[in-house]
């Protein structure tokens, strides 16, 4: 039976105390599509309060250190301490639908000489499935108890890729649908679920075999990325690199379909 870290029990016990809750709004919500106003009021209410009790959670646990979190932004800690960085309702668009495909992440930071920031530990919960897919630097990527590995899959043509689509306001629509036309003739389906924690934690799992997606924030991504590489997956930007935050490009899979993956993303951009 593996066992995580006084870090790790402290991060899943703050998911699973927000969760309950979560778990009550959701179905509220659905009662609440009929209304006039629409449930985005209240769903939005929902995310603070999860994101609250997370916060609650977490500085008490570990009173010093930074977080970055989606609602409440930047909350300053000691600079040379690892931070928090939480995204309390990773699909949202679907929780307010009715959909149930949603998850907290929480991942911790840790800063390097170079002032970039490494994860060292990811948390990504699923609180309608009770699933808690977790990473540790060095120590593998897990699904409660059970060590996971990227998919084995080689061929590009049994493969299955998640993406995330641009949608109002948001993201580059020519160049996701130039990497859409030069990767779904070739794939045996193209998923869009909504949640970029939960695709990064099924790339992870397996259950996806790659997956790309542009114009994140780092709390989108930031488990999920963690989850992948323990996992014995490759995580790069659209050109290979390991610029995905600064360029703000996600590309996962495993070694083989990566290598394929990568040269019809890069092939695609301008
Ligand atoms: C969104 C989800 C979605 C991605 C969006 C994100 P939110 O996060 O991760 O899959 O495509 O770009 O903003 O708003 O549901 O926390
Ligand atoms: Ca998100
Ligand atoms: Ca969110």
């Amino acid at each position: 039976m593996v066992s995580h870290s006084g870090l790790l029990t402290v991060m899943e016990r703050a998911a699973r105390k927000a969760a309950p809750r979560l778990r009550r709004d959701f179905n509220e919500v659905q009662h609440l599509q009929v209304s006039r106003k629409g449930p985005a009021d209240f769903v939005s209410m929902a995310d603070k309060r999860a994101e609250q009790t997370i916060y609650e959670e977490l500085s008490h646990a570990r009173p010093d250190w930074a977080f970055i979190m989606e609602e409440r932004g930047e909350i300053a800690g000691d600079p040379n301490k690892p931070r928090w960085v939480v995204d309390p309702l990773d699909g949202t668009t679907n929780f307010l639908h009715g959909i149930p495909h949603f998850a907290i992440s929480i991942a911790v930071e840790e800063p390097r000489p170079d002032g970039r920031w490494d994860t060292v530990s990811a948390l990504v919960y699923q609180p309608l499935t009770d699933e808690s897919f977790w990473a540790e630097r060095g120590r593998g990527a897990w699904l409660t108890d059970q060590r996971l590995r990227v998919s084995a899959r080689n061929d590009l043509s049994e493969s299955l890729i998640a993406t995330g689509i641009p949608f109002l306001g948001h993201g580059d629509f020519a160049q996701w649908t130039r990497i859409f036309g030069a990767v779904a003739p070739g794939v045996a389906g193209i998923r869009r679920l909504g949640s970029a924690a939960l695709d990064l934690a099924w790339v992870a799992a397996g259950r996806f075999d790659g997956y790309w997606e542009s114009s994140l924030s780092r709390w989108d991504v930031a488990a999920g990325i963690l989850l992948v590489k323990e996992a014995g997956g490759y995580i790069t930007d659209f050109r290979g690199g390991d610029k995905m935050m600064e360029r703000n490009e996600f590309l996962a899979a495993n070694d083989a379909l990566h290598n394929k993956l990568h040269k019809l993303v890069a092939g695609s951009l301008r």
